[in-house]
């Protein structure tokens, strides 16, 4: 066939197509357990920096590992705060959980303060083991911001009342306004604030402007975002959605008359 036909340069275009689409696919397929190690190892990392536990974010992966050493991971069944022990901690994956109608529930609008219309049946949640006891619970939140859903992730003290550390791991607000949420000044002012009242109900509350020192209210609130009322108000509702009944609240009570788990 002559090497200028129609024909022969067809059928080198299709051979040229199937060749590197095979190489692309085989390179994404192989490519995929790697990757998925690495999400791990990245939300690991980042539940490590929200609970003060790792304060390198640019750790390597032993140090990540050696510091999650002490976190124990539970599934948890977020109606009844019971443990599901026949789900395993190591594969379950809540946001694909929530798109998924057999492990998911819809959210009632009346009680979607947190704007995600749907959540997964299950949780994780971690338990930090320090010197024989329960040092934190830390539980995954994600709320709706301006632009996005926020992820990330909150630490508290045994009793459930105090925040030891919060911070997002994913977002997609405006950086300089919603994406402050991610600055390490805005961050540092959670640790130590009352997030439960006496009743274990949410207090936590994400003030306009600068919380004031002098107030009665000084240690449940936080200085709101500058030009950014929207996000703030996003991750006040996320923390009283998922501290509230519908969240974990059931887990909560259970782990504190349990003593810690
Ligand atoms: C380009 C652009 C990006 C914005 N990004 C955010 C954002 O990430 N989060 C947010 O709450 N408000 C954002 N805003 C502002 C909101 O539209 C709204 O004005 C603001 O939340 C009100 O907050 P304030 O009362 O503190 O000014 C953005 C506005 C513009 C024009």
């Amino acid at each position: 066939m002559n090497n200028d036909s129609v024909g022969k340069t067809i059928t080198v275009a299709a051979i040229l197509c199937i060749v590197c689409s095979i190489l692309v696919s085989g390179a994404a397929v192989s490519l995929r357990p790697k990757q998925q190690l690495n999400k791990q190892l990245d939300i690991k990392k980042n539940l490590l920096l929200a609970a003060g536990l790792l304060k390198n974010a640019k750790a390597s992966k032993n140090e990540i590992e050696e510091a999650f050493s002490v976190v124990e991971t539970k599934v948890i069944d977020l109606e009844t705060g019971e443990e599901a022990t026949d789900i395993d901690a190591k594969t379950f994956d809540a946001v694909k959980a929530a798109k998924d109608p057999k492990k998911n529930v819809r959210i009632e609008a009346s009680k979607d303060i947190a704007g995600i219309k749907m959540r997964a049946k299950h949780s994780k949640v971690y338990l930090v083991k320090e010197g024989g006891s329960i040092s934190q619970v830390i539980l995954p939140v994600h709320g709706k911001g301006l632009w996005s859903t926020m992820y990330g992730f909150l630490a508290l003290s045994p009793d459930t009342k105090m925040v030891k550390g919060f911070g997002f791991y994913q977002h997609g607000e405006t950086p300089g306004l919603g994406g402050e949420v991610d600055n390490p000044n805005w961050k540092k002012q959670w640790i130590g604030k009352r997030i439960l009242g006496d009743d274990f109900k949410p207090v936590i509350d994400i003030v306009k402007g600068a919380a004031n020192p002098s107030s009665k209210t000084f240690n449940q609130e936080i200085d709101g975002l500058s030009g950014a009322t929207i996000t703030s108000n996003g991750v006040e509702y996320a923390l009283h959605y998922w501290l509230g009944q519908d969240g974990f609240g059931p887990f909560l009570a259970k782990f504190r008359a349990a003593g810690g788990m």
